[in-house]
């Protein structure tokens, strides 16, 4: 089944500018579940539009104002379903759908999404890249620790903190056997910290190449 190309044109034009204040949670992360969104979609009789607009939509609620950050999904669903334009690709019964998968795709959620759409969403939405989330957790780290000077010191800190989370079960709704294998691969690569290391110093490189420090800090939220 390909993309409806209408939708992907509206959401490239109207929907990704929005996410241009984000970093951890921008595109850079919003690509990242669209692609594994699609890994998990493969072995469901599911509608990729609907996956692919839930990826899409599904941090949108963390640019509210005033809103606290656990009710981010509450907020993306609402995004979802107050935007009139979406009824062009969708009917009611759809967008109620991806509404509630929208709602149930935190990892913190504690009991089982609603339908097969927020199981997939959920599961796509773990990390198990560690190429991505070095950029993702640097730039927390850079804006919120701003005491930590040098890359060792934010490199410690991110790593202790992944460490404590991979000792945590690992727990996905799909179950899907790819994004375990992925899940598998990037605890053994961060269990060999100088591997580590060399991918988080790769990512500070390009920060510090790209200028992006001060951004971080004065321009991005997280
Ligand atoms: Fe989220
Ligand atoms: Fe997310």
């Amino acid at each position: 089944m390909k993309l409806n190309q209408g939708l992907v044109s509206y959401i490239e034009c109207c929907i990704f500018p929005k996410y241009d204040r984000l970093y951890a949670h921008g595109l850079l992360h919003i690509q990242y579940v669209i692609d594994h969104s699609f890994i998990i979609a493969k072995e469901y009789d599911v509608d990729l539009n609907m996956v692919y607009c839930i990826a899409c939509y599904h941090d949108l609620g963390l640019l509210a104002i005033d809103m606290n950050r656990e009710d981010h999904a509450i907020e993306s669903g609402k995004l979802l379903m107050n935007d009139h334009n979406l009824r062009e690709f969708f009917d009611d019964k759809q967008l109620q759908i991806m509404k509630e998968a929208i709602e149930d795709h935190s990892g913190s959620l504690n009991r089982q999404p609603r339908s097969i759409y927020g199981e997939i969403v959920s599961d796509a939405d773990r990390d198990v890249d560690i190429y991505i989330l070095a950029k993702r957790q640097l730039q927390t780290s850079i804006k919120y620790y701003p005491e930590l000077t040098s890359f060792d010191d934010h490199f410690e800190r991110c790593y202790q903190y992944i460490l404590h989370r991979n000792k945590k079960p690992f727990h996905l709704w799909t179950g899907n056997s790819n994004i375990l294998k992925m899940m598998k691969k990037f605890k053994s690569d961060f269990l060999n910290k100088d591997f580590a290391r060399k991918v988080y110093l790769d990512a500070w490189n390009y920060i510090e190449e790209e200028g992006l420090k001060e951004k971080f800090v004065s321009f991005y939220e997280d």
